[in-house]
């Protein structure tokens, strides 16, 4: 239910806008006020008129309408909602959000807003598919903005594919669940992910292989618990995860500075397979292949971002987690590095060839505390995740 809850409706210009009216009515009936906010496009769609009636409220138009800055300002209209919800969000729309565009009052308040901010996309699959609504995309899920579809299906323009709109009830249910209250709930927390690629030359690097899935899932599963994650990956080939606010590196360097940037959490995962050492005088011309001749590297040791967290004396998170990838001895070795890199926790696993865990969906891990080490039998990544954000909000709590 979403009692008293406030939510800002902002609805652009899509055929989809008439389902809008629909999400009205069911945010309604769950007990939510609705500010509905209209572009002048989406008016060409739904008349003001239904929308007024269903929401049982005024419709803001225009950011220059000296009647609605006289009842309650733009800056304001924009702060005062629980959650801003964008449906439809057309391609245009999500394109001006990324780029910080206000000009008109819906892009105005979405770049005013400190409010969370859900995105019903609505489109035509090409559209959708399209490398600049994706890199739109990606960009606003690193500026921490939520999504609900779109889903798959026949659309009105007669092609099939991604860009339906979310159904009414789907948004309803998303919108619920940015209200739900977990056990992470308040907290902050990190997770680095994915490998770091450390240059050789503008085509050429070193990397440790990592495939990210493990550091997204447990990312997933925090969030699911109703932490607040902020996902600092490599380039890793693993999707993304969908609650958390994403940030992209490439390098060891910079992955540090982007933890460092984040700071303070309440804990920290360091699940990224970070390259130890980085290329020393990578070049910034492609080195060329010479008859008989091999180029030789030398390599710089680079930063050790989970040592350098842990052995913080202001500010450190509470819990700091980091992982051991080993072949052999894993808990003596991973026994070892907790105690030298100063974390709280080691996850321990085993990568030998033959268990088949790099690259795959199961890992066994084992987890190395103070208390010391507890095997747990092999389960998928998202089990693992599951278990490890459990054991996180409980210590937390405690
Ligand atoms: O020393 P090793 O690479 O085995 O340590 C693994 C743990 O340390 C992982 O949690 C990894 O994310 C972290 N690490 C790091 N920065 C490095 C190397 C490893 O944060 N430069």
């Amino acid at each position: 239910m979403l009692d008293d809850k406030r939510i800002l409706l902002i609805i652009s210009g899509g055929i989809a806008a008439y389902k809008s009216l629909e999400l009205i009515r069911q945010l309604r009936k769950a007990g939510a006020w609705v500010t509905p906010v209209m572009t002048g496009a989406a008016r060409e769609f739904v008349t003001p008129l239904s929308v007024s009636a269903l929401a049982e409220e005024k419709v803001y138009q225009d950011l220059f309408d000296l009647t609605d800055e006289a009842e309650m300002g733009h800056i304001e209209l924009s702060r005062s909602a629980d959650l801003i919800v964008v449906a439809p969000a057309t391609a245009n729309l999500m394109a001006k959000m990324a780029q910080g565009i206000a000009d008109d009052l819906a892009s105005t308040l979405l770049l005013a807003t400190d409010t969370q901010v859900l995105v019903a996309p609505a489109m035509n699959v090409r559209m959708w598919d399209h490398p600049a609504t994706q890199r739109n995309i990606a960009t606003l899920q690193s500026d921490g903005i939520r999504f609900v579809g779109p889903n798959e299906g026949a659309m009105a323009c007669g092609e099939f594919g991604p860009g339906r709109m979310a159904e009414p009830l789907e948004i309803v249910s998303a919108i619920e669940a940015e209200f739900e209250e977990g056990p992470l709930t308040g907290r902050r927390i990190l997770v680095t992910s994915g490998p770091t690629h450390e240059p050789i030359d503008p085509v050429r690097y070193i990397a440790n292989r990592s495939s990210g899935a493990q550091g997204t899932a447990i990312a997933q599963a925090l969030s699911a618990l109703g932490a607040e994650v902020i996902f600092v990956t490599g380039p890793a080939e693993a999707a993304r995860p969908t609650h958390a606010r994403v940030v992209e590196v490439e390098t060891a360097s910079q992955m540090l500075e982007a933890v460092q940037g984040v700071l303070p959490v309440d804990a920290a995962v360091f699940a990224a397979a970070v390259a130890d050492w980085r290329v020393e005088g990578a070049r910034d011309s492609k080195i060329k292949k010479e008859a008989g001749g091999l180029p030789s590297l030398s390599f710089a040791e680079n930063p050790d971002i989970l040592a350098t967290i842990s052995q913080m004396t202001e500010g450190r998170p509470d819990l700091v987690v980091g992982f051991a990838a080993e072949t052999d001895d894993v808990i003596a070795h991973a026994t070892a590095k907790r105690a030298r890199k100063g974390c709280d926790w080691i996850v321990a696993n085993d990568v030998s060839p033959e268990t088949g865990i790099m690259g795959g969906t199961e890992n066994a891990v084992t987890v190395i505390s103070q208390e010391g080490a507890e095997s747990w039998p092999r389960m998928g990544k998202d089990a693992v995740a599951s278990a490890l954000a459990d054991r996180i909000a409980q210590t937390l709590a405690d």
